[in-house]
């Protein structure tokens, strides 16, 4: 199955995008396809105008589009979500989650906007059809020390969080994917 990691943050290097991509290389050693996308690199003025029709904008609109699951990503900003995944998101059609499966994370500066995800991001989410929203996964920068030879170190509590994130997406994916089959199936008697 087809995860893509939707990248919230401005800033680079990125805690929250190595959180995510510590979820990806967990999710491609159970055998799923994983791909990447920043919002940051996307062109800053096309997506201030929601500019659909801009080729890289198209692009990203179309990698959402054709996954099974998203792995979205941002800080805590201001006690909420980054206003840069706010605009793209915002670009996406009215159901533009329909039939996937989400699992969101963030990371912020101190525990009180840990509920951020919770109160601001899901809403937002939910309006967008997804199949399902998995439980959050939030940690502090605090929680997530970096080790320029070891890569992200994350601290046994979010390391449990991470791994139970991870097998439960990977499970809900193993679902979909048998509903997929099953749905060929029946297609196939059909015709
Ligand atoms: C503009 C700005 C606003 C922030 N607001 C909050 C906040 O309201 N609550 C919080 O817990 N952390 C806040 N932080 C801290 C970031 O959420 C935290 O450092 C996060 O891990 C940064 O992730 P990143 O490296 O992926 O961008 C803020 C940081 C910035 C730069």
């Amino acid at each position: 199955m087809t995860v893509l990691l939707l990248g919230g943050s401005p800033s680079s290097p990125s805690t929250t995008w190595r959180l995510q991509q510590l979820v990806g290389e967990r999710l491609a050693a159970l055998g799923h396809r994983t791909g990447a996308l920043q919002v940051r690199e996307l062109p800053a003025l096309a997506l201030l105008r929601a500019d659909v029709k801009d080729p890289a904008i198209a692009d990203a609109v179309a990698r959402v589009r054709d996954a099974d699951a998203i792995v979205i990503g941002t800080p805590v900003y201001k006690a909420s979500f980054s206003g840069v995944l706010k605009a793209f998101l915002d670009l996406l059609p009215q159901d533009g989650l329909a039939d996937k499966l989400v699992l969101p994370l963030a990371t912020g500066g101190g525990q009180s906007h840990m509920l951020a995800l919770d109160y601001a991001l899901r809403p937002v989410l939910a309006s967008l059809a997804p199949r399902h929203v998995l439980p959050s996964i939030f940690a502090t920068s605090e929680q997530l020390p970096w080790d320029p030879e070891l890569g992200l170190r994350p601290v046994p509590t979010i390391a449990a969080r991470i791994a139970a994130g991870v097998a439960q997406l990977h499970d809900e994916l193993q679902h979909a994917l048998q509903r997929k089959a099953w749905a060929a199936q029946v297609l196939a008697v059909a015709a």
